[in-house]
């Protein structure tokens, strides 16, 4: 992973490349769309408060629970023994992002979502709110973390989630054996090259024209860079969208030309 200064020159490189989203207007239909009705919806939805009373709460929970280390680790903290308070505040995305994917699922309404990375299952309610009609399964490795996530889906409203527990290499072949399509991935775990590209792989064949596919911190290495810029190119791949912390590709024919674009978020 890059260490902070290495993160903060990357994050000033998109920052200046990056459109601000005001030229939208000569964006294609999708991205114009993306734009103003999704990105810059400034709502204050309800359900925001329901996720963020979780978060404030897990924020506060001194529990310590035994996580077992599936992926790239984390940047704050190796050790086993994690505090319930410190996962959720360092592995879960922010506010902005959870709303973000929030307000996504809520305007595309996906109706098969598929999340790799589960944690405390916070973005997962985000998702689950956005559309309550959705067949939403998140995948989580470390038994505690999918212990907890599991009492927190019990609350109103997140009773559609399922969760599955164990590694995603093991989980996902099996569980895409029995899912046609997967309208909205988010994967937000493993953040690795390999393993990344390979669940992209493994996730293209269940695309549709409409999915939308989400990969968390596409900038946090070198690897996690490699990964963005294999599946940006992509031939499936009709347009991408680089929000510096998420990297969001779909696969619409209206996209006669392959368009990939930075926006500041
Ligand atoms: C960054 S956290 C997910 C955060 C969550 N999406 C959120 O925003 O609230 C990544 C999670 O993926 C899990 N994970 C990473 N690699 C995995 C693998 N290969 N199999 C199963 N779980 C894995 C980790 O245990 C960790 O809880």
């Amino acid at each position: 992973m890059y260490t902070v200064p290495q993160l903060a020159f990357r994050y000033l490189q998109y920052w200046l490349r990056a459109s601000n989203g005001k030229g939208h207007g000569t964006h294609s239909p999708f991205i114009y769309a993306f734009i103003t009705r999704v990105l810059n919806d400034k709502n204050q939805y309800g359900d925001y408060s329901r996720v963020e009373g979780l978060r404030k709460e897990l924020c506060h929970d001194k529990r310590s629970i035994r996580v077992e280390d599936f992926g790239a680790g984390s940047v704050y903290n190796q050790a086993r023994e994690r505090k319930v308070s410190s996962i959720a505040r360092h592995a879960a995305k922010p506010r902005k992002y959870g709303q973000l994917l929030y307000r996504i699922v809520r305007y595309y309404k996906p109706a098969v979502i598929l999340e790799l990375g589960t944690s405390l299952g916070i973005t997962t309610s985000y998702l689950a709110l956005g559309n309550p009609a959705a067949k939403l399964i998140t995948l989580e490795g470390s038994r505690e973390i999918a212990g907890l996530a599991r009492q927190h889906f019990s609350r109103p409203g997140l009773g559609h989630i399922e969760l599955a527990e164990g590694n995603f290499d093991s989980l996902l072949p099996s569980l895409l054996e029995s899912t046609a399509t997967v309208d909205l991935a988010f994967v937000d775990g493993n953040h690795r090259m390999e393993p990344t590209l390979r669940y992209f792989e493994a996730l293209l064949p269940h695309a549709t024209n409409d999915s939308i596919f989400i990969f968390d911190d596409i900038h946090w290495s070198l690897e996690m860079e490699k990964a963005w810029a294999v599946i940006k190119k992509h031939p499936s791949v009709r347009c991408s969208i680089d929000l510096f912390f998420i990297g969001i590709v779909v696969f619409r024919r209206e996209f006669l030309e392959k368009q990939t674009v930075e926006i500041r978020y």
